[in-house]
């Protein structure tokens, strides 16, 4: 008789729903033949890379029949001084994801919990499941965390906090007097993973006032990490690349589950040398802007609603029509991010593209809107 593998599987891997990624442009050209595709779905640089970053990888080539430096010595040493921090508070992962779930399986298991928000980023609960932990989402507020709620559902259980500022899907933040408040009320037996993966684009669209720097706190807060990534402001999300930062100890249990060679050599030379061209970032960053005035103008004269963002993407209300929507969308070569997911069917995520990328949406948006 044929083995049963679903009783077989652990009870809390079955209850994973898998991460749904954006629709690969390859993927619509198969689908549709269509020539000209926009792809605005997955909060990628529209701007692709660091030119240097690019040539490092051009002249890493030669050594492809060896594995990379299982340390990121190099890399390390960089992004330390980056932070201002030492090299041992520095970890690097297959993306920043891979250092999210690598937090969960140092200090979570079965009968702990684990806190994060709705509509938080779907890797929390999955990092969570996948160590067979229980997810506590906390309800949103105005779509954004409640830092306050989030505190009241800390239990003798709690391992483990994820946050994200600002926060992916919604583009929402919370303010430096709000991470301020909430911070210094968690207990420090409780590890707070702030995740700062838009952090440049949201340092731009916000007033000083407002917007704050994880790793100011670090000093203060030895069971805060800081996760960031290389996939967005960056332009290297093909590569995987990501960064952990926090006390030495933790960090050193984050480098005991890695897998030895967990990124790439072309990830670890493209990354140091994307970090020594801010100019690069700071130009994305200013298109983001451009493009984020471009996108939210053209929705308030089409007097559709949006979630304000301060990331690099925007959620854009189109009530029960939205899948409907979507599916013209992809027929006109636009590809944006449906939210079904998250609890959020009446929303499209839109990534902030170039201008002409911007257009492309909003022609093919003005049009579809024309038709009904
Ligand atoms: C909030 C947030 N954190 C982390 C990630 C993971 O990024 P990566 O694994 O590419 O570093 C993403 C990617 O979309 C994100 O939106």
């Amino acid at each position: 008789m044929a083995v049963a593998f679903c009783d077989l599987v652990q009870p809390y891997v079955k209850g994973i729903h898998p991460y749904i990624p954006g629709k690969p442009v390859s993927e619509l050209q198969r689908e549709l033949g269509l020539e000209s595709i926009t792809k605005l779905a997955s909060n990628e640089n529209p701007l692709g890379a660091s030119l240097r970053a690019i040539q490092a990888i051009r002249d890493e080539l030669e050594d492809i029949s060896r594995y990379p430096d299982g340390e990121a010595y190099a890399l390390k040493q960089r992004l330390a001084r980056f932070v201002g921090l030492n090299s041992d508070q520095v970890a690097v992962g297959n993306g920043s994801n891979e250092l999210l779930e690598l937090v969960a399986r140092v200090f979570a298991g079965p009968d702990d919990e684990v806190i994060y928000s709705q509509y938080g980023f779907a890797v929390y609960p999955i990092s969570t499941q996948i160590v067979g932990a229980t997810g506590v989402e906390v309800p949103a507020v105005n779509w954004g965390h409640d830092l306050d709620a989030m505190l009241a559902a800390i239990t003798d259980k709690t391992k483990l906090i994820y946050i994200a500022n600002p926060n992916n899907p919604t583009g929402t933040f919370f303010s430096k007097q709000q991470w301020e408040a909430f911070i210094s009320k968690v207990p420090e037996n409780i590890v707070v993973v702030l995740d700062e993966a838009y952090l440049e684009y949201a340092a731009s669209l916000l007033d000083t006032e407002q917007s704050f720097n994880g790793v100011d706190y670090l000093k203060q807060y030895p069971n805060l990490l800081i996760s960031r990534t290389f996939s967005k402001a960056y332009g290297l999300a093909s590569l995987r690349i990501g960064y952990m930062l926090g006390n030495s100890e933790i960090i050193g249990y984050i480098n005991q589950v890695r897998e030895p060679f967990n990124v790439n050599q072309f990830a670890q030379v493209a990354a140091r040398y994307a970090l020594d061209d801010q100019a690069f970032v700071m130009e994305a960053v200013k298109v983001n802007k451009v493009g984020m005035r471009q996108i939210t103008d053209a929705l308030n004269e089409l007097k559709i609603e949006y979630i304000a963002s301060v990331g690099n993407f925007v959620c854009v209300d189109l009530g029960t029509k939205a899948l409907e929507i979507n599916q013209q969308l992809l027929e006109a070569g636009v590809i944006v991010r449906p939210l079904a997911n998250y609890g959020m069917s009446q929303y499209l995520r839109v990534s902030i593209g170039t201008q002409v990328e911007n257009a492309h949406f909003l022609d093919a948006l003005k049009q579809i809107l024309k038709e009904e």
